[in-house]
């Protein structure tokens, strides 16, 4: 019986099983990325790596994995990412982690995306996990009260929460800042994301749709694999 660590070091496994020597690949996010991380080092493959957060591209280069940077190597072959919620459809919330922004342009530039996760992770509903939304600080508060419109909306009627960090406003890689929205239910993601990217001032939101091509999820039995 696997518990959410083995999930995570058997999935991150089994990804890294899948990447070929001379691949360009996308490299996620968050502690389930890391592991797919660590499981890619391990193979020494010809491959270069794109980095979707400093964190991931430092863990990289402490591994010697050879890395490029968006725009700068070929297309990439494959990413493989993290979630904090594999909903129907294989939608995601994604975002705890921060690197919503650089994880969107690596994975949308990618030929092939797949997210991989505990058990814990795959729902029925997205929402349970509060919804990122990064914003530029400046105006923030006012995006913030825009934003509170979009979800009355969708009735949503709680106020997202500005992150922060041992009292201090989380900074993204970016240097923006991060409103977490505790929705409870997405009952329909798309609308709901392309409303909040309509607002002046949002940069990016963590729902990831139609993107992930495969999940691999952790379970307590094994790896399943799942397909939108
Ligand atoms: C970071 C992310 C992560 O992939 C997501 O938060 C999952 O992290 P973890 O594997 O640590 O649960 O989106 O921005």
């Amino acid at each position: 019986m696997m518990d959410t660590e083995a999930q995570k070091k058997a999935v991150g496994e089994a990804a890294a099983a899948l990447v070929e020597d001379g691949m360009v690949v996308g490299l996620g996010t968050g502690s389930t990325a890391a592991c797919f991380v660590r499981a890619l080092g391990a193979r020494k493959l010809d491959i270069v790596g794109v980095p979707t957060s400093i964190a991931t591209a430092e863990l990289a280069q402490s591994l010697g994995i050879r890395l490029g940077e968006l725009g700068e190597t070929r297309t990439i072959d494959l990413t493989v990412d993290g979630a904090d919620e594999i909903g129907p459809g294989l939608a995601l919330i994604k975002g705890a982690g921060g690197a919503l922004l650089r994880e969107k342009l690596v994975w949308e530039a990618s030929k092939s995306c797949l997210v991989i996760g505990d058990a814990a992770k795959h729902v029925k509903v997205l929402g349970k996990f509060t919804l990122p939304i990064e914003v530029v600080p400046f105006g923030h508060k006012t995006v913030h009260a825009r934003i509170c419109d979009v979800l009355a909306e969708f009735e949503i009627g709680i106020a997202p929460i500005l992150r922060r960090k041992d009292g201090q406003p989380v900074k993204t890689d970016n240097g923006n800042l991060i409103y977490d929205a505790a929705c409870e239910r997405i009952e329909e993601p798309a609308p709901l994301g392309a409303a909040l990217k309509s607002i002046t001032g949002v940069v990016e939101h963590g729902l990831f749709l139609d993107l992930a091509d495969k999940a691999l999820i952790g379970t307590a039995d094994g790896v399943v694999e799942l397909e939108p």
